[in-house]
Protein backbone atom coordinates (compact mmCIF):
# COMPACT_ATOMS: atom_id res chain seq x y z
CA UNK A 1 0.00 0.00 0.00
CA UNK A 2 1.17 3.55 -0.95
CA UNK A 3 0.45 6.55 1.43
CA UNK A 4 0.68 10.16 0.04
CA UNK A 5 1.66 12.68 2.60
CA UNK A 6 0.96 16.12 2.05
CA UNK A 7 3.01 18.91 3.66
CA UNK A 8 2.44 22.36 4.36
CA UNK A 9 3.40 25.59 6.44
CA UNK A 10 0.97 28.33 7.53
CA UNK A 11 1.34 31.36 9.18
CA UNK A 12 4.45 32.95 10.25
CA UNK A 13 7.32 31.97 8.58
CA UNK A 14 11.04 31.38 10.29
CA UNK A 15 13.99 28.82 10.51
CA UNK A 16 13.26 25.86 10.88
CA UNK A 17 10.49 25.43 8.89
CA UNK A 18 12.55 23.64 5.81
CA UNK A 19 14.62 21.70 8.12
CA UNK A 20 10.97 19.86 9.07
CA UNK A 21 9.84 19.48 5.20
CA UNK A 22 13.24 18.13 4.78
CA UNK A 23 13.02 15.25 7.75
CA UNK A 24 9.11 14.46 7.04
CA UNK A 25 10.48 13.80 3.29
CA UNK A 26 13.47 12.23 3.63
CA UNK A 27 12.35 9.80 7.02
CA UNK A 28 8.63 9.14 4.37
CA UNK A 29 11.00 8.09 1.59
CA UNK A 30 13.60 6.63 3.47
CA UNK A 31 14.84 3.05 1.91
CA UNK A 32 16.58 1.83 4.22
CA UNK A 33 13.21 1.39 6.12
CA UNK A 34 11.09 0.98 3.48
CA UNK A 35 11.62 -2.98 4.17
CA UNK A 36 10.64 -2.70 7.37
CA UNK A 37 7.61 -1.33 6.61
CA UNK A 38 4.10 -2.59 5.70
CA UNK A 39 3.41 1.04 3.79
CA UNK A 40 5.44 3.20 1.35
CA UNK A 41 4.77 6.80 0.60
CA UNK A 42 4.91 9.64 -1.34
CA UNK A 43 5.25 13.14 -0.11
CA UNK A 44 3.81 16.38 -2.15
CA UNK A 45 4.49 19.52 -0.61
CA UNK A 46 1.81 21.76 -0.53
CA UNK A 47 2.67 25.62 -1.16
CA UNK A 48 1.74 28.51 0.44
CA UNK A 49 -0.17 26.49 3.42
CA UNK A 50 -3.72 26.10 3.37
CA UNK A 51 -3.76 28.57 0.98
CA UNK A 52 -2.73 25.80 -1.36
CA UNK A 53 -5.62 23.40 -1.09
CA UNK A 54 -8.07 26.15 -1.24
CA UNK A 55 -6.62 27.29 -4.60
CA UNK A 56 -5.77 24.47 -6.45
CA UNK A 57 -7.50 22.84 -9.47
CA UNK A 58 -6.90 19.55 -9.20
CA UNK A 59 -7.76 19.32 -12.74
CA UNK A 60 -5.53 21.78 -14.18
CA UNK A 61 -1.93 20.78 -14.59
CA UNK A 62 -1.08 24.12 -14.29
CA UNK A 63 -2.97 24.93 -11.21
CA UNK A 64 -1.30 22.15 -9.60
CA UNK A 65 2.70 23.19 -10.68
CA UNK A 66 1.51 26.68 -9.64
CA UNK A 67 0.33 24.58 -6.30
CA UNK A 68 1.95 21.39 -5.43
CA UNK A 69 5.71 20.50 -5.36
CA UNK A 70 6.18 16.93 -5.25
CA UNK A 71 9.13 16.22 -2.92
CA UNK A 72 11.88 13.87 -3.07
CA UNK A 73 15.46 13.62 -1.21
CA UNK A 74 16.49 14.78 -4.17
CA UNK A 75 14.76 18.05 -4.11
CA UNK A 76 15.05 18.58 0.20
CA UNK A 77 18.33 17.78 0.28
CA UNK A 78 20.07 21.22 1.44
CA UNK A 79 16.60 22.93 2.63
CA UNK A 80 18.05 22.55 6.23
CA UNK A 81 20.79 24.74 5.74
CA UNK A 82 18.16 27.76 4.60
CA UNK A 83 15.64 29.88 6.95
CA UNK A 84 11.93 30.85 5.53
CA UNK A 85 9.80 28.07 4.04
CA UNK A 86 10.82 26.95 0.38
CA UNK A 87 6.71 25.86 0.42
CA UNK A 88 5.95 29.17 0.85
CA UNK A 89 3.32 30.14 3.57
CA UNK A 90 -0.48 32.02 3.93
CA UNK A 91 -2.57 33.03 6.67
CA UNK A 92 -5.56 31.61 4.90
CA UNK A 93 -8.21 30.15 7.23
CA UNK A 94 -10.58 27.84 5.14
CA UNK A 95 -13.12 27.87 7.91
CA UNK A 96 -13.19 31.55 8.13
CA UNK A 97 -16.71 32.11 9.52
CA UNK A 98 -17.24 35.50 6.67
CA UNK A 99 -15.73 33.07 3.81
CA UNK A 100 -15.30 29.37 4.23
CA UNK A 101 -14.10 27.41 1.93
CA UNK A 102 -13.67 24.39 4.21
CA UNK A 103 -15.85 22.00 1.55
CA UNK A 104 -13.28 22.85 -1.21
CA UNK A 105 -10.31 21.59 0.75
CA UNK A 106 -11.81 18.53 1.49
CA UNK A 107 -12.49 17.88 -2.12
CA UNK A 108 -9.21 18.81 -2.95
CA UNK A 109 -7.08 16.60 -0.60
CA UNK A 110 -9.48 13.80 -1.92
CA UNK A 111 -9.05 14.70 -5.75
CA UNK A 112 -5.04 14.98 -5.00
CA UNK A 113 -5.12 11.54 -3.46
CA UNK A 114 -3.80 12.69 -0.16
CA UNK A 115 -3.75 10.38 2.87
CA UNK A 116 -2.21 12.68 5.09
CA UNK A 117 -1.42 15.77 5.90
CA UNK A 118 1.54 16.93 8.29
CA UNK A 119 0.57 21.08 8.81
CA UNK A 120 3.61 22.48 10.53
CA UNK A 121 2.66 25.87 12.04
CA UNK A 122 1.47 27.86 15.24
CA UNK A 123 -2.30 27.59 16.69
CA UNK A 124 -4.07 29.08 13.66
CA UNK A 125 -2.60 26.33 11.08
CA UNK A 126 -2.76 23.59 13.69
CA UNK A 127 -6.65 24.89 14.70
CA UNK A 128 -7.42 24.32 10.67
CA UNK A 129 -5.59 20.77 10.93
CA UNK A 130 -8.08 19.68 14.12
CA UNK A 131 -11.34 21.29 12.53
CA UNK A 132 -10.27 18.95 9.44
CA UNK A 133 -9.36 15.83 11.42
CA UNK A 134 -12.48 16.13 12.95
CA UNK A 135 -14.57 16.37 9.59
CA UNK A 136 -12.37 13.18 9.20
CA UNK A 137 -8.89 14.34 7.64
CA UNK A 138 -6.16 12.42 8.47
CA UNK A 139 -4.04 15.32 10.15
CA UNK A 140 -0.40 15.61 11.81
CA UNK A 141 0.94 18.76 13.41
CA UNK A 142 4.18 20.02 14.12
CA UNK A 143 4.39 22.72 16.24
CA UNK A 144 6.09 26.30 14.96
CA UNK A 145 6.02 29.49 16.33
CA UNK A 146 8.41 31.73 17.61
CA UNK A 147 6.66 33.51 20.32
CA UNK A 148 6.74 30.39 21.87
CA UNK A 149 3.46 30.33 23.21
CA UNK A 150 1.50 26.98 21.93
CA UNK A 151 0.48 24.75 24.58
CA UNK A 152 1.11 20.92 25.15
CA UNK A 153 5.21 21.75 23.82
CA UNK A 154 8.18 23.02 25.49
CA UNK A 155 9.69 23.70 22.17
CA UNK A 156 8.08 25.16 19.04
CA UNK A 157 10.60 25.47 15.52
CA UNK A 158 12.05 29.35 15.44
CA UNK A 159 12.34 30.12 19.01
CA UNK A 160 15.69 29.35 19.70
CA UNK A 161 17.19 31.26 15.98
CA UNK A 162 14.66 34.15 17.73
CA UNK A 163 16.14 34.39 20.77
CA UNK A 164 19.35 34.27 18.90
CA UNK A 165 18.83 37.27 16.55
CA UNK A 166 17.42 39.22 19.74
CA UNK A 167 20.56 38.90 21.37
CA UNK A 168 22.92 39.49 18.67
CA UNK A 169 21.53 42.67 17.65
CA UNK A 170 21.53 44.02 21.28
CA UNK A 171 25.02 43.05 21.28
CA UNK A 172 25.19 45.53 18.52
CA UNK A 173 23.08 48.33 19.84
CA UNK A 174 25.11 47.76 23.02
CA UNK A 175 28.82 49.53 21.65
CA UNK A 176 26.70 52.99 20.28
CA UNK A 177 23.96 53.32 23.13
CA UNK A 178 27.57 53.31 25.54
CA UNK A 179 29.28 55.93 23.08
CA UNK A 180 26.01 58.04 23.57
CA UNK A 181 25.11 57.39 26.91
CA UNK A 182 21.72 56.38 25.67
CA UNK A 183 18.63 54.19 26.15
CA UNK A 184 17.63 52.31 23.60
CA UNK A 185 13.97 50.02 23.77
CA UNK A 186 14.17 47.13 21.80
CA UNK A 187 11.39 45.69 21.03
CA UNK A 188 10.55 42.09 20.16
CA UNK A 189 7.97 39.75 18.54
CA UNK A 190 5.22 38.46 21.56
CA UNK A 191 1.85 38.90 20.63
CA UNK A 192 0.34 37.56 23.59
CA UNK A 193 3.37 35.97 25.04
CA UNK A 194 6.65 37.82 26.76
CA UNK A 195 8.98 34.26 26.02
CA UNK A 196 10.89 36.00 23.57
CA UNK A 197 11.44 39.12 25.14
CA UNK A 198 12.28 37.14 28.51
CA UNK A 199 14.82 34.67 27.36
CA UNK A 200 16.26 37.84 24.56
CA UNK A 201 16.19 40.11 27.54
CA UNK A 202 17.69 37.60 29.65
CA UNK A 203 20.62 36.51 27.66
CA UNK A 204 21.74 39.70 26.82
CA UNK A 205 21.51 41.25 30.14
CA UNK A 206 18.64 43.70 29.61
CA UNK A 207 17.96 46.41 32.41
CA UNK A 208 14.10 46.05 31.82
CA UNK A 209 12.54 43.61 30.09
CA UNK A 210 8.61 44.34 29.49
CA UNK A 211 6.34 41.64 28.69
CA UNK A 212 2.42 41.10 27.79
CA UNK A 213 1.81 39.01 31.15
CA UNK A 214 2.87 41.81 33.24
CA UNK A 215 1.20 45.56 32.61
CA UNK A 216 3.75 48.04 33.56
CA UNK A 217 3.82 51.60 34.65
CA UNK A 218 5.92 54.05 32.68
CA UNK A 219 6.59 55.66 36.17
CA UNK A 220 8.19 52.53 37.57
CA UNK A 221 10.37 52.26 34.45
CA UNK A 222 11.51 55.48 34.62
CA UNK A 223 12.26 55.44 38.39
CA UNK A 224 14.41 52.12 37.77
CA UNK A 225 16.47 54.39 35.26
CA UNK A 226 17.04 56.82 37.51
CA UNK A 227 17.89 54.74 40.18
CA UNK A 228 20.73 53.11 37.84
CA UNK A 229 21.74 56.43 36.58
CA UNK A 230 25.63 57.29 38.30
CA UNK A 231 25.54 54.26 40.21
CA UNK A 232 26.84 51.89 36.76
CA UNK A 233 26.59 52.78 33.07
CA UNK A 234 25.37 55.32 31.62
CA UNK A 235 22.84 53.62 29.67
CA UNK A 236 20.38 51.31 29.53
CA UNK A 237 19.20 48.59 27.16
CA UNK A 238 15.03 48.29 28.19
CA UNK A 239 13.78 45.18 26.07
CA UNK A 240 9.58 44.65 24.95
CA UNK A 241 7.41 42.60 23.74
CA UNK A 242 4.87 44.10 20.92
CA UNK A 243 1.99 43.00 22.81
CA UNK A 244 2.97 44.45 26.33
CA UNK A 245 0.51 46.63 28.00
CA UNK A 246 1.24 50.01 29.24
CA UNK A 247 -0.83 50.93 32.37
CA UNK A 248 -2.66 47.50 31.59
CA UNK A 249 -3.76 48.59 27.63
CA UNK A 250 -2.50 46.65 24.61
CA UNK A 251 -3.18 49.74 22.66
CA UNK A 252 0.24 49.59 20.23
CA UNK A 253 -1.92 48.27 16.72
CA UNK A 254 0.36 48.95 13.19
CA UNK A 255 -3.27 49.54 11.39
CA UNK A 256 -6.85 48.15 11.86
CA UNK A 257 -6.40 45.22 9.36
CA UNK A 258 -7.57 41.25 10.40
CA UNK A 259 -6.16 38.79 9.44
CA UNK A 260 -8.14 35.53 8.40
CA UNK A 261 -7.61 34.39 11.91
CA UNK A 262 -8.86 37.93 13.29
CA UNK A 263 -5.20 39.04 14.45
CA UNK A 264 -4.42 42.57 14.13
CA UNK A 265 -0.78 43.23 13.85
CA UNK A 266 1.09 44.78 16.87
CA UNK A 267 3.90 47.40 16.69
CA UNK A 268 5.20 50.73 17.80
CA UNK A 269 4.85 50.65 21.55
CA UNK A 270 8.82 50.81 21.76
CA UNK A 271 8.49 53.81 19.91
CA UNK A 272 5.85 55.29 22.38
CA UNK A 273 8.44 54.23 25.69
CA UNK A 274 11.47 55.93 24.15
CA UNK A 275 9.33 59.74 24.04
CA UNK A 276 7.70 58.74 27.22
CA UNK A 277 11.44 58.21 28.63
CA UNK A 278 12.45 61.18 27.39
CA UNK A 279 9.72 63.68 28.42
CA UNK A 280 9.87 62.45 31.53
CA UNK A 281 13.15 61.40 32.25
CA UNK A 282 15.57 64.13 29.95
CA UNK A 283 17.27 61.19 29.16
CA UNK A 284 18.03 60.65 25.62
CA UNK A 285 15.93 57.56 24.19
CA UNK A 286 16.03 55.29 21.37
CA UNK A 287 14.41 52.72 20.08
CA UNK A 288 14.78 50.13 17.82
CA UNK A 289 11.65 47.82 16.27
CA UNK A 290 13.09 43.98 15.47
CA UNK A 291 10.50 43.14 13.63
CA UNK A 292 10.62 40.35 10.71
CA UNK A 293 14.87 39.98 11.24
CA UNK A 294 13.60 38.13 14.00
CA UNK A 295 12.17 35.68 11.79
CA UNK A 296 14.64 36.28 9.16
CA UNK A 297 18.39 34.32 8.62
CA UNK A 298 19.17 30.72 8.38
CA UNK A 299 18.06 28.59 11.42
CA UNK A 300 20.03 28.11 14.83
CA UNK A 301 21.91 24.65 15.61
CA UNK A 302 18.87 23.98 17.85
CA UNK A 303 16.40 24.46 15.56
CA UNK A 304 17.82 22.14 12.87
CA UNK A 305 17.98 19.69 15.74
CA UNK A 306 13.90 19.78 16.61
CA UNK A 307 12.86 20.28 12.71
CA UNK A 308 15.00 16.58 12.23
CA UNK A 309 13.18 15.61 15.29
CA UNK A 310 9.93 16.65 14.87
CA UNK A 311 9.66 15.56 11.04
CA UNK A 312 11.05 11.93 11.83
CA UNK A 313 8.32 12.08 14.92
CA UNK A 314 5.63 13.04 12.44
CA UNK A 315 6.33 10.08 9.90
CA UNK A 316 6.28 7.62 12.83
CA UNK A 317 2.95 9.28 14.58
CA UNK A 318 1.74 8.18 10.39
CA UNK A 319 2.95 4.94 10.91
CA UNK A 320 0.88 4.62 14.34
CA UNK A 321 -1.89 6.08 13.11
CA UNK A 322 -1.63 8.76 15.71
CA UNK A 323 -3.75 11.43 13.87
CA UNK A 324 -5.18 14.43 14.94
CA UNK A 325 -2.22 14.96 17.04
CA UNK A 326 1.18 17.37 17.32
CA UNK A 327 4.45 15.63 17.71
CA UNK A 328 5.71 17.37 21.18
CA UNK A 329 9.04 18.16 23.19
CA UNK A 330 8.02 17.55 26.85
CA UNK A 331 10.44 16.63 29.55
CA UNK A 332 13.23 16.66 27.58
CA UNK A 333 11.87 13.97 25.17
CA UNK A 334 9.57 13.82 22.03
CA UNK A 335 6.20 12.56 22.14
CA UNK A 336 2.89 13.85 21.02
CA UNK A 337 -0.40 15.38 22.47
CA UNK A 338 -3.69 15.59 20.97
CA UNK A 339 -4.62 19.19 18.34
CA UNK A 340 -7.67 19.43 20.75
CA UNK A 341 -5.41 20.04 23.79
CA UNK A 342 -3.07 22.79 21.76
CA UNK A 343 -5.85 24.99 19.85
CA UNK A 344 -7.57 27.97 21.67
CA UNK A 345 -5.23 28.09 24.62
CA UNK A 346 -1.97 30.05 25.03
CA UNK A 347 0.97 29.36 26.71
CA UNK A 348 2.22 32.43 28.65
CA UNK A 349 5.20 33.41 30.91
CA UNK A 350 4.08 32.39 34.91
CA UNK A 351 4.96 35.66 36.08
CA UNK A 352 4.94 34.08 39.66
CA UNK A 353 7.60 32.00 39.05
CA UNK A 354 9.86 33.81 36.22
CA UNK A 355 9.32 37.29 36.32
CA UNK A 356 10.05 40.24 39.17
CA UNK A 357 7.61 42.60 38.79
CA UNK A 358 8.94 45.25 41.02
CA UNK A 359 12.25 45.07 38.58
CA UNK A 360 10.50 44.42 35.23
CA UNK A 361 12.87 41.80 34.51
CA UNK A 362 13.56 37.90 34.90
CA UNK A 363 13.17 36.33 38.25
CA UNK A 364 16.55 36.32 40.55
CA UNK A 365 16.40 33.46 43.06
CA UNK A 366 12.65 32.76 44.99
CA UNK A 367 12.78 36.28 46.42
O1 LIG B 1 3.37 34.37 14.40
C1 LIG B 1 3.32 35.27 15.41
C2 LIG B 1 4.14 36.47 15.13
O2 LIG B 1 5.47 36.14 15.23
C3 LIG B 1 3.72 37.56 16.13
O3 LIG B 1 4.59 37.73 17.18
C4 LIG B 1 3.62 38.79 15.25
O4 LIG B 1 2.66 39.64 15.80
C5 LIG B 1 3.25 38.23 13.94
O5 LIG B 1 3.89 37.00 13.85
C6 LIG B 1 3.57 39.14 12.76
O6 LIG B 1 3.46 38.43 11.59
P1 LIG B 1 3.19 38.98 10.12
O7 LIG B 1 3.60 40.42 10.08
O8 LIG B 1 4.03 38.13 9.26
O9 LIG B 1 1.74 38.80 9.85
Amino acid sequence: MTMRIAVLTGGGDCPGLNGAIKWVTKTALDPLLEHKRTVTFDVLGIKEGWKGLVEVDPDDPRSLAQHVLPLDEEVVRTWDRYGGTNLGTSRTNPFNPKNDRSDKVIENIRKLGIDVIVAIGGEDTLGVAYKLHKLGIRTVGIPKTIDGDLVGTEYSLGFDSAVNIIMEEIDRLRTTAGSHNRIFVVETMGRHAGWLALHGGECSGAYIILIPECPFEMDRVCELLQERRGREIQYSIIVVSEGAKMGGIQEFYKDDKLDEFGHRSLGGIASRIADEIERRTGYEARYVILSHLQRGGSPSARDRLMARWFGIAAVEMIMNEDYGRMVSFLHGEITSVPLKEVIDKLRLVDVDKHYDTDRYNGKRGTL
